[in-house]
């Protein structure tokens, strides 16, 4: 599809926009793609308040017209031409939409809230924010943004361009990526906010990201995604993962949390799972990964207090549980789980209100 969003001569001119955006934790999982980034099944996450990027993007008109994209990418205040390149690739795949930034010149400035060896995805919060920054670059420009809701999709259509899950994370509390009935408006294009389908108890939900391992993933998402076209598992999940929304959205609404926990976790080894039966069959879990889920359902039974975890493509755990709780597990995490930790490390997060322009 061709735009007609090309700046006319006069109104060529610098500026800088500026986002903060946030990770998500899904709690059903999108594993297997299609298409241009669209998704095989409907996924659910909750926004993330601690951990983001911060996205600054100046632009100027080039000094000389040449076409394809001038970035200049600098990554926690140094230059980066690895990542550069690829958000270079990004930006050219955007072009037919967003010819104008053929005319500009771009320097792009990220900074991430956690540590990069922390081994936490950041693809999501980066290409939000980037996105979001672009969708401020076109209402700036051409006016054309003006309406929140058209914002925000847009927005949310960009960011699944550059990583699937991105584009939920352009909503606060929750959000669902992925057409489905049970939630109206939705769409594989872009994510759509589920927050007003929370009970109270999950608006200030605690996740506590428990960091096992900061090594990279032997097995990227986009390799993870593409082996689900051959698992002889796929269908039978995608079927799945639609009924367990439905489930999910009920104990969201209904603040059943025994439920919610029941369905989180066997999401969890379910993504697993499916790592486990690709072929070639791979493991993102360590051993310690095991050794916290198994200290986390053990506690949970000796205490009655309902914590849960989820787990990305990577060996952390995130730690799930309401506000109520938050001194005794804090407890738990130093007393039983500190010893199982990358340096002792994890970063303590919850449900947050989504992104903020800066
Ligand atoms: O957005 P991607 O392509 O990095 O895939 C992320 C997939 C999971 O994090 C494992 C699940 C999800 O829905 O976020």
């Amino acid at each position: 599809m061709t735009s007609t969003l090309i700046i006319p001569q006069e109104k060529l001119e610098s500026g800088v926009v500026h986002w903060q955006s946030p990770s998500n934790i899904a709690i059903i999982k999108y594993w297997g793609k299609h298409g241009i980034q669209l998704p095989q099944n409907p996924s659910l996450s909750f926004t993330l308040r601690n951990a983001l990027t911060e996205t600054k993007l100046s632009y100027a008109p080039k000094e000389s017209p040449t076409s394809g994209i001038d970035l200049d990418f600098w990554f926690e205040e140094q230059q980066n031409d690895v990542f550069g390149a690829k958000v270079t690739k990004y930006l050219e795949q955007l072009l037919p939409t967003f010819p104008f930034l053929e005319q500009l010149s771009l320097k792009i400035e990220s900074v991430n809230s956690f540590p990069h060896s922390a081994g936490i995805a950041s693809s999501a919060s980066s290409m939000s924010a980037l996105a979001l920054c672009l969708c401020s670059m076109e209402d700036h420009f051409f006016g054309t943004l003006g309406d929140d809701t058209v914002f925000d999709r847009k927005a949310s259509n960009l960011a699944r361009l550059g990583s699937g899950s991105a584009s939920r994370s352009i909503f606060a509390g929750a959000a669902v990526w992925g057409q489905t009935d049970l939630v109206e408006g939705s769409s594989d294009e872009y994510a759509v906010s589920v927050e007003n389908r929370l009970h109270p108890i999950f608006k200030t939900f605690h996740d506590d990201i428990l960091i096992v391992s900061d090594a990279e993933k032997p097995v990227s998402s986009r390799a993870g995604h593409a082996l689900m076209n051959d698992n002889p598992y796929a269908n039978t999940r995608y079927k799945q993962a639609n009924q367990r929304l439905k489930d999910l959205l009920n104990a969201l609404e209904s603040g059943d949390l025994e439920k919610f926990g029941e369905i989180t976790e066997n999401e969890a080894l379910t993504l697993h799972g499916l790592m486990m039966t690709s072929n070639p069959s791979y493991l993102l879990m360590e051993p310690k990964t095991i050794s916290i889920i198994q200290a986390i359902r053990r506690y949970r039974k000796e205490t009655n207090i309902p914590v849960y975890f989820t787990l990305d493509a990577g060996p952390n755990v995130h730690m799930l549980y309401t506000e109520e709780h938050i001194s005794s597990v804090r407890g738990f995490v130093h007393d039983e789980l500190a010893n199982l930790l990358h340096e002792g490390t994890y970063i303590p997060d919850f449900v947050g209100e989504g992104p903020e322009e800066v």
